[in-house]
């Protein structure tokens, strides 16, 4: 169960495995895209974190020339999937260890020639890429391999490497340079074989080419390794070590230290699940993605909305983390969750400057995060499908609930891990900038006597520009419960942390304010069915379901939301009521999850990767794991099947989903174990129909604990 695999080759199906056989880790992430590919077929070495813009393109990470190209022929004529005769043709990936193979067999007028290739990334964090290419004959031909770096680049919103300086001495090097910043993006490349054949370079066509001419002996096996080093403002002297390295390391014991990385890694995150194959599957390779995306070997980071899996979104990052992936890092890997807080507390000034730039005060986080809190979002972030024009949305300057998620967040890793350290070193602030950014946002209503909050988009962006949507207003009421707890806490400690920072960002006014108005938030009611209102007005929409909204569309991606065909209706894009009540589950009767999940779920389009654990969440929470199973299947296998959206109008938004992988473990531990944590940890098994036995470790106020459940038993140990 540690496999995915797909057989044949089918042209259609080349982006979607490019996803799907990803590997790599937070620095590099290499598309599962075959050794023959190019920047058509979607191939992509991308580097998160190195943003890029051109021109008035929108801001992206870069994706590095591409240091695996290779390919084979036999004549003059190239071994191509899309050409040539196969008689078998697979791609695997080994989830235990990120290794990535591909068997083709082709059939050239009789002769069998079979290629197995190879590649991982080293998991200890650097760009290294290693990787075997073998050929193996069922008869004596002449094959030439060309082999070397493609710089033929696929970008979104690119070219992003400019001024190219090639060199060929000993490995293969090429070096560019990023437009905005000039940051040099270098590729190298090195060649062994089990023949010690000796190679001709040549240049063709932008790549750069070592060309193997031999006679091929029939089932002898020919061995070519490849290694590969992407630097990023490095010197040659550091990547000619890198290379050196490498090759002096070998493929096969790279690949022993491999498996031990991650095996330790593997250690801490599994989930087993006894009785239901597929389910444990796809929720390994849920958590596969997960780990590729830890933020473990860094201090400061955090994760993409598509991982590493290309440019789309701009590489930035969104409320997804916080909500969606760092449950899964708070029970498996505290350094993560603390990169992950840590991102946030050095994006303070940008979300200050945010705020600003709106004529608010305090921190207005960043919808599309990149460094330093930069908002990369646009305000027309969607393009029209019929007129080819940009539409002007509202993510960037509506979606203010993504401050109150951070701070969520942090309340979350500070329950989890009693690290109060973590509010000096920069938490505390950013809480206290949160509650001014609501202070300013927010209006009192003196009428009503209610602070209220108005003009905001919730989870749910198919309804723009609404006021005191549920999630929002919960979140902003949370927050201010935050600063008074912490204002308590602190308040007898002898540094005097507490007060001194109140001096430091002159918060006196805002803290008395806070005290008034902390109960007066306005929370939505829950009216006598039970039912929260997702925003005010939100009843008065129009009825319609689902199939017969999704009918009126006329083109399969037309965008729903703002003036779209949602936009006036009862329809949802994702869980918004339904994502409250699970982040604040106890504050609300059980009931009250029941009714707004029948209510809600049939409403909702489940438009956004991110829905469906969290209405699986609640299923689970309301004693009806058989509800769950399908949204839990559809986060954990939405990589495998592919059947998620890809564009938004006329975007592309494909690329993996790790808020639905997070979203999957979550359902898995919190819903189906039933994990609740309060003073003591407490489970309440609700497995599905299919699922014997759980077992999994949790780490909890510096403890790890092994738990082990069946659908009526479970036992609990300290480890
Ligand atoms: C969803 C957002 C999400 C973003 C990135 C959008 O489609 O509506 O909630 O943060 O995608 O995953």
């Amino acid at each position: 169960m540690w496999h995915i695999k797909e057989e044949g080759f089918d042209i259609n199906k080349i982006a979607h495995y490019g996803n799907k056989f990803l590997i790599g880790h937070l620095n590099l992430g290499v598309r599962g895209t075959l050794d023959e590919f190019g920047k058509a077929e979607m191939v992509a070495c991308h580097l998160p974190f190195i943003y890029d813009q051109v021109g008035q393109g929108w801001r992206e990470p870069v994706n590095a020339f591409n240091p695996l190209y290779t390919r084979l022929y036999q004549g003059s004529s190239s071994l191509d999937v899309f050409k040539s005769k196969i008689i078998s043709h697979e791609q695997i990936l080994d989830i235990s260890a990120g290794l990535y193979t591909r068997k083709t067999l082709f059939d050239d007028e009789g002769v069998e020639v079979l290629i197995t290739s190879k590649r991982f990334i080293c998991a200890s964090g650097k760009r290294r890429i290693f990787g075997v290419y073998q050929i193996e004959t069922n008869q004596d031909i002449s094959l030439t391999l060309k082999t070397g770096i493609d710089l033929n680049v696929w970008d979104l919103h690119g070219p992003h490497l400019e001024d190219v300086i090639k060199e060929v001495d000993g490995s293969l090097y090429v070096f560019g340079k990023t437009h905005e910043k000039g940051q040099i993006i270098s590729t190298a490349k090195k060649v062994t074989n089990s023949h010690n054949f000796k190679a001709s370079y040549q240049e063709d066509d932008q790549k750069m080419l070592e060309v193997y001419q031999f006679d091929a002996k029939a089932k002898e096996i020919y061995q070519f390794y490849q290694y590969a080093y992407i630097g990023v403002d490095e010197t040659k002297a550091v990547i000619e070590a890198e290379m050196n390295d490498m090759v002096t390391l070998g493929f096969n014991q790279a690949y022993v230290d491999q498996k031990n990385i991650w095996r330790s890694m593997w250690d801490d995150a599994d989930v087993e699940i006894v009785g239901d194959d597929f389910a444990q599957l796809a929720l390994r390779y849920s958590i596969y993605h997960l780990l590729i995306l830890s933020p473990r070997l860094s201090k400061n980071s955090s994760i993409p909305a598509r991982g590493i899996s290309g440019q789309t979104y701009k590489g930035a990052i969104f409320w997804d983390t916080e909500i969606f992936m760092l449950p899964f890092y708070l029970n498996t890997d505290l350094n993560s969750a603390k990169s992950i807080i840590k991102y946030r507390i050095s994006g303070l000034k940008g979300a200050k400057e945010k705020a600003k730039s709106y004529g608010y005060q305090g921190a207005f986080y960043a919808w599309e995060s990149q460094e330093n809190g930069f908002d990369a979002c646009t305000d027309y972030n969607v393009t029209d499908v019929f007129t080819n024009r940009p539409v002007r949305t509202y993510f960037k300057d509506k979606q203010v609930h993504i401050s109150g998620d951070i701070v969520y967040a942090i309340k979350s890793y500070i329950d989890r891990t009693k690290d109060d350290e973590i509010l000096m070193e920069g938490a505390l602030e950013l809480i206290l900038e949160v509650a001014r950014f609501y202070l300013s946002y927010g209006r009192y209503n003196l009428l009503l006597d209610r602070f209220e909050i108005l003009d905001v988009l919730g989870p749910d962006e198919y309804h723009e520009r609404v006021s005191n949507n549920a999630f929002t207003n919960k979140l902003v009421s949370m927050v201010f419960e935050t600063v008074i707890q912490y204002e308590k806490q602190f308040k007898d400690d002898k540094n005097m942390f507490f007060y001194n920072l109140v001096k430091k960002i002159d918060f006196y006014k805002e803290l008395s304010l806070i005290k008034d108005l902390v109960h007066k938030v306005y929370l939505k009611e829950v009216d006598k069915d039970h039912l929260i209102e997702q925003f005010d007005g939100y009843n008065r929409l129009k009825d319609i379901s689902k199939d017969e909204l999704l009918k009126q569309k006329l083109h399969p991606n037309e965008y729903l939301g703002g003036s779209g065909l949602a936009g006036d209706t009862k329809i949802i894009k994702q869980a918004d009521v339904i994502t409250m009540l699970y982040l604040f589950k106890n504050d609300y009767e059980k009931e009250i999850h029941e009714k707004n999940f029948h209510y809600y779920e049939p409403l909702t389009e489940h438009g956004s990767s991110l829905s469906s654990s969290m209405y699986a969440l609640i299923a689970c929470h309301i004693g009806k794991p058989e509800y769950a199973y399908p949204l839990f299947m559809k986060s954990a296998t939405i990589d495998i099947t592919g059947e998620s959206k890809t564009y938004a109008g006329k975007i592309y938004i494909g690329g993996t989903h790790p808020a639905a992988s997070g979203g999957a473990y979550m359902t898995a531990i919190y819903g189906f174990a039933g994990l609740k944590i309060g003073d003591i940890l407490e489970l309440e098994p609700r497995l599905p129909e299919s699922f014997k036995k759980m077992s999994f470790k949790i780490k909890h106020l510096g403890k790890q604990y092994q738990i082990n459940l069946t659908k009526d038993h479970y036992d609990m140990k300290e480890i």
